[in-house]
Order: structure tokens, then C-alpha cells, then sequence
């Protein structure tokens, strides 16, 4: 069996307080073998840091997410920093721009955008970036901010073909997932064709955006086998290919070792 490493998840959400303990238990004898918590908010951070003492196997990713961007000021900000230094933080996110909810407001969501990339700069982290219908303000203040210089995957990407291209230009990675199932997925399912096997990372967001045939249950990092199945299945190879070339391209993005 090959070995999973789900890039993206949310455990410490409230979809697993009633078996948490048994589900991350039972990850391994299905071949979940790594795991990165992210992170979209300060409490979340504090909560994936007990994750990642607690698990040999989790990693973690600190960062706030456009929409929480709000609850951020000068003083808390350095709680990212903190939990950021941390060994088995390997990442800076899910951070980026959201104007599909704007739960924060625009100036705010890009200056603590930026900011929290001038961290990843400064602690020479990669970056997991979290962008809804802000194609535009993320690719310029990406590009701003340095570009190609950064190390980065766009999360659940959901952009065009064209715009991948603009990313995979730069050196970066996009992290497919539960979408890539759906009948409407149709976009995706063009730029997986388009894409290089090699800048492919595989994520569930688990507890959401669950796979075809589990749609609209609770999602968990062993489903992601329907997401590499369709990937194979629009590539033309085989699933082992798939999940081979996934767990090298997340060790060499989050620049973990590729035996353990
Ligand atoms: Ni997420």
C-alpha cells in the first residue's frame, strides 16, 4: 500500500470531538501515514500545537485566515511568530484573501496578508495560501511581496487553467482535493490534466469538501484515495503513480525527509 500525506486537514475542528482519539488512531493501518494541521485562527494555532506534541505523525502549519484576519493587532500577531518557531511547524497559513465571505475587510484581510508572508520570509517558511474569487489581489500581492522568491501552495485551488500556469511559473504547488470528484468540478478536473505530476499536493480539508462517493459526510484523511483515483484516472496512470508522486512532492514542500 502506498503511504498518504494529507497536506491540508482541520482536526481539531468540532466534527471530530466525538472520536477524535479513534479515528487519528486508526490513520496509519490505513495508510495515512503524515499529516499537516493547518491553522486559520489564533485559538486554532494553540490547538494544533497540542496536535503535533500529541502525534508523532501530524505537522503544523500556523497562520490566520483572511476571514479572521479582523481578530489580528500588533501584540497577538507575535503568537504566530511563536508557534511558528515551533519544530514541527512546517508551514506559514492558511493565509491569503477571501472576498467570497469578506468576514474581514479587504484592506484588513491584505495587510495581514502581507505581513503574515513577510513572516514566512523571515522564518524561511513555505507558505499555504487560502484564495476565493481574489485571483487578482492574491496573484499581485504575492507577487509584491516577492514572488518566485517563496515557497508555496495554493490550497483547494479553484482558479483557471490560465492562472495555474501564472503559479506554476513561479515554482509553486496546488493542492487538489475532494473537487476534483465532483460532476462540477469540470475546471479542476482541466487544470489536473494541464498540470505537472510533480507540483500536485493532496489534501482533503478534512472535515470538508468530502470526496465523491461520501459527498456532503464528514471528511478524514484516508478518503483521499477518491481523490487520487480521478487524478490517475484524468492523467492516464495509476493511482499507485499518484500517491507515490503526491507523498515526494508534500516531503519536498514541507521539506520533511522522504523515508521515516
Ligand atoms: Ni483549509
Amino acid at each position: 500500500m502506498k503511504k498518504i500525506f494529507d497536506t491540508h486537514a482541520h482536526y481539531d475542528d468540532e466534527a471530530f470531538d466525538s472520536d477524535r482519539e479513534e479515528l487519528l488512531a486508526s490513520m496509519k493501518e490505513q495508510g495515512v501515514e503524515r499529516i499537516v494541521n493547518v491553522s486559520a485562527n489564533l485559538r486554532e494555532i494553540q490547538e494544533t500545537l497540542k496536535l503535533i506534541e500529541r502525534f508523532p505523525f501530524f505537522y503544523g502549519a500556523a497562520g490566520v485566515h483572511p476571514d479572521d484576519t479582523k481578530e489580528l493587532n500588533e501584540e497577538n500577531f507575535e503568537q504566530i511568530r511563536r508557534a511558528a518557531m515551533h519544530e514541527k511547524m512546517v508551514a506559514i497559513g492558511e493565509i491569503g484573501l477571501d472576498y467570497y465571505w469578506d468576514s474581514s475587510d479587504r484592506e484588513t484581510q491584505k495587510k495581514w496578508f502581507l505581513r503574515q508572508l513577510e513572516l514566512a520570509r523571515e522564518l524561511d517558511k513555505p507558505v499555504i495560501i487560502h484564495s476565493r474569487e481574489a485571483a487578482q489581489d492574491t496573484l499581485e500581492l504575492i507577487r509584491q511581496a516577492g514572488g518566485p522568491d517563496f515557497s508555496m501552495v495554493i490550497h483547494c485551488f479553484s482558479y483557471s487553467t490560465e492562472l495555474a500556469r501564472e503559479y506554476l511559473n513561479m515554482g509553486y504547488y496546488l493542492g487538489i482535493g475532494g473537487v476534483v470528484t465532483y460532476k462540477n468540478g469540470r475546471k479542476l478536473k482541466e487544470v489536473v490534466s494541464y498540470m505537472p505530476l510533480d507540483r500536485i499536493l493532496l489534501e482533503t480539508d478534512a472535515p470538508y469538501l468530502t470526496p465523491v462517493p461520501f459527498r456532503g459526510k464528514r471528511n478524514s484523511s484516508e478518503k483521499i484515495h477518491y481523490v487520487a483515483e480521478e487524478i490517475a484516472r484524468l492523467k492516464n496512470i495509476s493511482q499507485d503513480e499518484v500517491l507515490e508522486a503526491a507523498w515526494n512532492n508534500a516531503c519536498r514542500f514541507y521539506r520533511l525527509n522522504e523515508q521515516q
